[in-house]
């Protein structure tokens, strides 16, 4: 990549932010497409959160990632927030020619699932109440499914979700329960969606949320994690025939939708996956 004169910067605030697989991925993109940008990563402190915001308007950067733990307080140095970032209540992009905060991460998540199988008019469970699932629920409920039922071990966390998207008058048929209920309400639902962290590395031999023998074979079984790639949960969605969405996807669509925003322009995302896999060793 040659940087020049006229380089556009993108980049991503977090802190740590040494392991991110985006600067590979949209500077492959970049490369690809020709186009004279670089995307760099920036650790900041929280003390400093307000300063680079600040200092990235100067420098005339051009749009940022956000990610842990910025992802909320960065909201109140921002202009404008999105529609669904602000019922989300936390943005992980920002593009600098409005100042304007979006949350791609749930939108990442509805992209990966809208490869295998249409949000509009399916039932969807979602295991899980933190951060994800609320980045997810709610594009869930904007994508025009038809019932979203929110399951978690503490209930009332679940509840409290269930009770936000319901308010926001996107979708109708909202519901929450406790995750011990969780085989009943896949045996009815088009797609799942684990947020939770089961499966993840370095546990990752652990019980899955749900058993191929409780999966039926039209179900799309959505799994957040993406270390690894196959988590267990993946794995019995594929014992089971059922249709598996990889985590992977999640990260390569919220990128895409992050690069559409700052540039106007459709994501490479073939050479953006491409490069998340070399990132991630898959
Ligand atoms: P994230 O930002 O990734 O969503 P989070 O906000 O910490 O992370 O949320 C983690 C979610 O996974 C929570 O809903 C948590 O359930 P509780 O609220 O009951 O703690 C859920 N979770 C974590 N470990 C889990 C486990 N072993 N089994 C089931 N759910 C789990």
């Amino acid at each position: 990549m040659d940087i020049k004169g006229s380089t556009n910067i993108v980049g991503l605030i977090g802190h740590p932010v040494e392991h991110s697989f985006s600067p590979p991925m949209h500077n492959a993109a970049f490369k690809a497409l020709g186009m004279d940008y670089a995307y760099v990563a920036f650790d900041v402190d929280p003390l400093n959160l307000k300063s680079a915001i600040d200092g990235a308007k100067s420098l005339n950067i051009r749009g940022f990632n956000v990610t842990i733990p910025h992802k909320i307080d960065v909201m109140k140095h921002l202009d404008e927030i999105d529609e669904v970032a602000a019922l989300i209540g936390a943005v992980n992009t920002i593009d600098f020619k409005d100042i304007k905060g979006y949350n791609t991460d749930g939108i990442g998540a509805v992209k990966a699932i809208e490869e295998v199988t249409s949000i509009k008019n399916r039932n969807v469970v979602v295991a899980g109440a933190g951060g994800a699932s609320r980045a997810i629920s709610f594009y869930i409920a904007k994508y025009g499914a038809d019932s979203l039922t929110i399951l978690n071990r503490n209930v009332e966390k679940a509840d409290n979700l269930a009770n936000d998207v319901s308010s926001s008058n996107l979708i109708n048929d909202v519901k929450s329960d406790s995750m011990s209920e969780i085989n009943s309400h896949v045996a009815d639902a088009d797609i799942l969606i684990d947020t939770t962290p089961v499966g993840m590395h370095p546990n990752v031999d652990v019980e899955p949320i749900v058993l191929a023998d409780n999966m039926h074979d039209d179900l799309v079984v959505f799994d957040a994690v993406y270390n690894p790639n196959d988590t267990v949960l993946i794995k019995e969605a594929v014992k089971a025939g059922a249709k598996p969405v990889y985590g992977i996807k999640m990260l390569l669509y919220q990128g895409a939708e992050s690069f559409r925003i700052w540039t106007g322009r459709d994501a490479p995302v073939d050479v953006m996956e491409d490069a998340l896999r070399k990132t991630l060793g898959l």
